[in-house]
């Protein structure tokens, strides 16, 4: 049977500082992520064929540098966008937009950034490579917490409620591996 793998980008520089969103390069932690990547993916996968898809942001690109597969960057798997808060660490948003920092807290999911996205948007904006993953053989997704959340949560089927809070950990491959009902799931975390 064919595998989905997800990983979220290795540790950048913005994850350090606390900072959402950005365009941020790899921190020296992400960069061992990076480095260790293709020797956990090839245990895992071995020779069978895979295609790595990234986003447009250099965290997930420099994250997937090393891996010697074909390669396909989306940007509709580009990090949710915080609008106005882009850059912003979550006491600054706070401070700032008190309102807007509630709002989010009271429905996580609908809550729209102002310029930006709510995770609603990146449900819709993902439909495509939702389309093209149900399609495809062995994938590996190489993107952002917000965005694997919501590939998460549609392989899984889970709720919109559940969704904005689930836990994609940093340097942890994913494996889902789709069933007549659901997915099995596998998690490869590497002690970085
Ligand atoms: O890494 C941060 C992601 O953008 C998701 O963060 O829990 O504020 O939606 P969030």
């Amino acid at each position: 049977p064919r595998s989905i793998y997800f990983t979220r980008h290795g540790e950048s520089q913005y994850n350090v500082e606390g900072k959402i969103g950005g365009d941020a390069p790899l921190s020296a932690q992400g960069e061992k992520y990076m480095q260790a990547l293709p020797k956990l993916v090839q245990e895992k996968i071995g020779d069978t064929p895979l295609t790595v898809w990234t986003s447009t942001l250099r965290r997930t690109i420099q994250t997937a540098s090393g891996l010697p597969y074909e390669k396909l960057t989306w940007k509709s798997l580009d990090e949710l966008d915080a609008g106005v808060c882009d850059g912003m660490t979550y006491e600054e948003i706070e401070v700032s937009y008190p309102e807007d920092y509630a709002a989010r807290d009271d429905d996580k999911f609908n809550y729209r950034y102002r310029g930006g996205e709510s995770y609603r948007d990146v449900v819709i904006r993902l439909e495509p490579v939702i389309l093209e993953l149900e399609r495809q053989e062995n994938i590996l997704v190489v993107c952002h917490q917000a965005v694997l959340r919501c590939l998460y949560a549609y392989f899984h089927n889970l709720t919109q409620d559940e969704l904005p809070y689930l836990k994609i950990p940093l340097h942890t491959v994913i494996k889902l591996t789709p069933k007549a009902y659901g997915c099995d799931e596998e998690r490869f975390a590497l002690p970085i």
